[in-house]
């Protein structure tokens, strides 16, 4: 398995492109079962996680072709099996968005219930509620969820809880339904209204993308287009954490604070100066770091897919603070990884107290899951000597290239077999 080997101790400085966003190229993708026709899409990210989803719909029938480097054409007119096997749906939990594509497009699906993951039971039951609200008939057996609809019927749907990939679920299903569907306590995120903003150019009818109540007026089919995936604003977080963390000056290009405001408000706090220009950010960091409390919620709140890198820089930052975790139950296991490296954290439940120390120690530590790994590859970059973080892989699901784009930005850092 590969290795990660950091020297820390040197700012990041330079400049460096973010990449697509893997959690809107995810349901986009899952947004080609929807038409007979072909969807071109650009600036997708070069993830694990997105190999695997082009291999899922590919083996249902969906013809992908690579074009150039960061675009491809999906053709789903000969889209004839829709089933979702274990063996790649337990690799990535986002494979039960293929679930509503297929329903609508095809009136059944067979899809492997995702296993357990790293920071939680993250159940699906709403996505199942839903899908049965909207008349679908669903059974779970044998660790799959077996589901067959004649035709979707819209609806006026209530979440239990805030739910993003839920939301993007139940979206795609109402786009072919019968009359229209209404999502309340929809999810907000940035995702979300890429994904509308893809299926609208399909020919979808949805409003309210981005508010917490979207409606959706079913059609009888949608037609191919072309779509560019939006910047990745968790990336885009992560690197201005390791900038804020390492002291660095960086300029990050082809993305936007635009989504970021609760992240960038926080590395203000903490004293790093912030530039917000139209396709781009500049992050100067002070040389003193000051602690900032976090609790994350659903956007536009403090993102979840950020917490473990504000962990980082508070490991080093002046002073305590608190960041209290409010999505998932065990998203805390990057802290004892941290520990390791010298860090001061005390975890009571969700919330996590940490106290700055003057400086962290290389060590090996071990990736637990995404954005954990991200957590320790800022900590590595400020620790004194070498940190060799082990289980990368996790790492390579959410980040595109991340060794090479840390080394353009003068990091001392190279993966080891
Ligand atoms: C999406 O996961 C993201 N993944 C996650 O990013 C992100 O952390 C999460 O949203 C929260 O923002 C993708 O978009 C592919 P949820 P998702 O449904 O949709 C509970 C990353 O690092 N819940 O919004 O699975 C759930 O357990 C990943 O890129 C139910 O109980 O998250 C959680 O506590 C990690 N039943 C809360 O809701 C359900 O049916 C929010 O989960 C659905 C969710």
């Amino acid at each position: 398995m590969d290795k990660l080997l950091i020297e820390g101790g040197v700012p990041l400085v330079g400049e460096v492109a973010i990449s697509g966003a893997k959690n809107a190229a995810l349901p986009i993708l899952c947004a080609s079962l929807l038409c007979g026709d072909t969807l071109r899409l650009s600036n997708i990210p070069h993830l694990n996680d997105i190999s695997t989803m082009l291999r899922l719909i590919g083996q249902m029938g969906v013809v992908v072709t690579m074009d150039g480097n960061e675009a491809l054409t999906l053709d789903s007119s000969g889209l004839n099996n829709p089933f979702a096997p274990y063996d790649m749906v337990k690799t990535m939990r986002a494979s039960i968005l293929v679930l509503g594509p297929l329903l609508a497009r095809c009136g059944e699906a067979r899809v492997s219930l995702p296993g357990g993951c790293a920071i939680g039971a993250r159940p699906v039951d709403q996505h199942i509620k839903g899908l049965q609200a909207m008349g679908a008939e669903i059974t779970v057996e044998g660790g799959y969820v077996h589901a067959t609809a004649s035709r979707l019927r819209g609806t006026r749907i209530v979440t239990d809880m805030v739910t993003v990939t839920g939301t993007e679920n139940l979206m795609m299903a109402a786009v072919l339904a019968d009359g229209e569907t209404v999502i309340e306590n929809a999810a907000r995120e940035p995702e979300v209204v890429d994904l509308a903003n893809c299926l609208v150019s399909m020919g979808a009818q949805i409003s309210g993308a981005g508010t917490d109540c979207i409606r959706i007026q079913g059609v009888d089919k949608l037609h191919g287009a072309a779509h560019s995936v939006m910047p990745d604003r968790i990336e885009t977080g992560t690197y201005l954490c390791a900038a804020a963390a390492t002291h660095g000056n960086v300029r990050l290009t082809r993305t936007s604070a635009v989504w970021l405001d609760s992240v960038v408000d926080k590395l203000r706090e903490t004293g790093c100066e912030i530039d917000c220009q139209a396709d781009a950010i500049v992050l100067k960091a002070p040389q003193r770091l000051k602690a900032v409390s976090i609790r994350t919620a659903p956007y536009p709140a403090f993102p979840t897919d950020m917490q473990a890198q504000f962990m980082a820089i508070n490991c080093v930052a002046e002073g305590s603070a608190v960041i209290r975790e409010t999505i998932f139950e065990n998203r805390f296991m990057h802290a004892v990884e941290l520990i390791r490296l010298g860090a001061d954290i005390r975890i009571d439940a969700n919330n996590a107290l940490v106290t700055g120390v003057p400086r962290l120690d290389g060590a090996t530590v071990m990736a637990t899951d995404l954005r954990a790994s991200a957590s320790l590859v800022i900590a590595g970059l400020v620790a004194q000597g070498e940190t060799l973080i082990e289980r990368i892989y996790h790492l390579d699901r959410g980040y595109e290239r991340i060794e090479e784009k840390l080394s353009r930005l003068g990091a001392r850092v190279r993966r080891v077999r």
